[in-house]
This record gives C-alpha cells, structure tokens and sequence, in this order.
C-alpha cells in the first residue's frame, strides 16, 4: 500500500506549532472526524515509531488534507523540517472518530492545546444547526486557526490561562457558563486529560451524552502492542482498552479519567 504523499504546503501557526497540507485522494476522501494518522519521522535520529497525529481538516474536492503538529520531542523536530514539495511517509484514516448524528441539533466542541484539532473537521462536517466551540490555550501567543473556528461554528469562545486572550480561566469555567444559558444536546472534547476528567464530569451534570478524544501514547498504531491502553467500563467492572484501535473517540460514559 502506497504511504507515501507528497506535502503541498508547510508552514508554522505559532512558534511551536506548524500545519501541513498534504495531497491524498484516499485519506482526504476516507477520514472522518476524530481520525488520526500515523507518520513516519524518517531515519534520521533513531525515531523508529510512527507519531500519531490527527486530521485537523480535510478537503475533499482537492483530495488533501491538514494536519498541525507541535513540535514536543525528536520525532515532531524531524516532521518540523519537512516542506513543500517533500514526501512524507503517513498511514491513515485510522482509529474511531466522533459520532455525528443529526439528532444532535446544539454541539458544543471543548478543546484545549493540541487538542484543538479533531475538533475543527469535526465542527465542519457535524449536521447541527448550532455549533459552538469552546478553545483553551495557554496565552495569546498559543492562539491558532481562530478564523478556522469561527468560520466553522455559530459562536467560538476562546479562553486563556493568563487571560491574555479572550476569557482568563478554563474552557470548562466557560462550559458551564455556555451550558447555563443554553444547553447543548452533545458535547465533545479532547485536550489534556485533567480538562477532560472535568467536562466529562460536567456533562453528567447537565445530564448531556459526550465523547472525549484520547492523546493517550502510542506504540505501532495499530493494535499490535498495548503501549496506548486506557481503562474502560465493562459492566460492573473496568478493562483495558487499545486507544489506537477502539479510540481515539469514546463515549464519555464508557471511558474511566484516572
Ligand atoms: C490520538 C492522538 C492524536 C494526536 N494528535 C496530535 C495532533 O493533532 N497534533 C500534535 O501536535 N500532536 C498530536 N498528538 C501528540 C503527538 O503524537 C506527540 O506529541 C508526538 O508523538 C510526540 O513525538 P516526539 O517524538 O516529538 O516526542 P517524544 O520525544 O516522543 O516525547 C516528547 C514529550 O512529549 C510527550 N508526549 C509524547 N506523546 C504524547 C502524547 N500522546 N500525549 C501527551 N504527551 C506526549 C512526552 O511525554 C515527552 O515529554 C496526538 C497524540 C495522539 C495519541
Ligand atoms: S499503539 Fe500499539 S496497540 Fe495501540
């Protein structure tokens, strides 16, 4: 199978943080919201495993599609010097995504840092009438792809640790003031693992179904190891489940936030 795409655009978002476009009938034509893919990092330095990262955006009429990656360790630097016109080795669409039912008329998209985006394809495909997001970041400089949003929902809110930017505080605090006003009907998050033990929290309280994208680790991608497992609910009980292969996307009554 052919893995190998060629980028047709790089470039950095922020200091840290840079978006490629990349041409692919498949992927571009296959991913759904939520999805991931897998990339290679090359060679160079000893990065064996493939990074995970997800579909942030797709065009499907060009065939291509957008990822942002920042830069955390050895294998994101490496992915980092990549530019236009190089191949770059992805594997993809992979995983489950977010669930889009057109009973879900009011959506609410909660993310924080990297975590961001999965939810924008999520917002552009998602058949509601209202689509709000709710965005976390940790100052202003961190802030990206805000147009992206706002083109793609009816109301963004966009919150920052420092609040140096939009509302000082946590999307959650801003969750509840949203979900005070008018309630949605379905919540989704993704973001740092503390944000998401709270909105899932949170979404019970307003007795609202929701899904949560797990960044757990990962090791090959495609449920052949057990390096990404997270704890599930299973009847009165609890199991590991494989995040690359069940997940990343998973209800928010079935997973178990540690
Ligand atoms: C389902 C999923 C979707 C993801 N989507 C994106 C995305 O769209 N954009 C993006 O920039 N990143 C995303 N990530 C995170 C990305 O995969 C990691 O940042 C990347 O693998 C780090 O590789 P590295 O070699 O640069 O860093 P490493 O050298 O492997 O690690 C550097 C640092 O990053 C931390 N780290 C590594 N992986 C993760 C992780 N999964 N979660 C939290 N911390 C981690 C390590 O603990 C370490 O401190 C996603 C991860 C998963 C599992
Ligand atoms: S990363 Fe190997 S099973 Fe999920």
């Amino acid at each position: 199978m052919n893995t190998r795409y060629r980028i047709l655009k790089a470039e950095y978002l922020n200091v840290d943080t840079f978006l490629l476009t990349v041409q692919s009938e498949l992927i571009s034509k296959k991913a759904r919201p939520g999805q991931i893919v897998t990339i290679k990092c090359g060679d160079e330095g000893g990065v064996i495993l493939r990074r995970p990262i997800s579909i942030c955006s797709v065009d499907r009429e060009k065939g291509t599609f957008d990822i942002a990656i920042q830069i955390r360790g050895k294998g994101t630097k490496i992915l980092s010097k990549f530019k236009a016109g190089d191949m770059i080795d992805i594997m993809g669409p992979l995983g489950q995504g977010f669930s889009l039912y057109p009973k879900h008329k009011k959506i609410i998209a909660i993310g924080g840092g990297i975590g961001i985006f999965p939810l924008l394809q999520l917002l552009k495909d998602h058949p509601a009438e209202n689509k709000k997001a709710i965005l976390g970041f940790r100052n202003k400089s961190c802030v990206i792809l805000e147009e992206e949003f706002r083109q793609a929902c009816n109301e963004l809110f966009i919150s920052t640790d420092d609040g140096s930017y939009g509302d000082k505080g946590f999307v959650t605090d801003t969750l509840k003031k949203v979900m005070d006003k008018e309630p949605a009907d379905m919540l989704f998050f993704c973001g740092p693992l503390p944000m998401m033990k709270l909105g899932v929290e949170i979404a019970k309280e307003y007795n609202t179904p929701c899904e949560v994208s797990m960044e757990q680790r990962m090791g090959c991608g495609i449920g052949a190891c057990l390096v990404c497992v997270c704890k599930t609910k299973k009847e009165d009980d609890w199991e590991y489940t494989q995040v690359c292969k069940m997940g990343p996307v998973f209800s928010g009554d079935k997973i178990i936030i540690d």
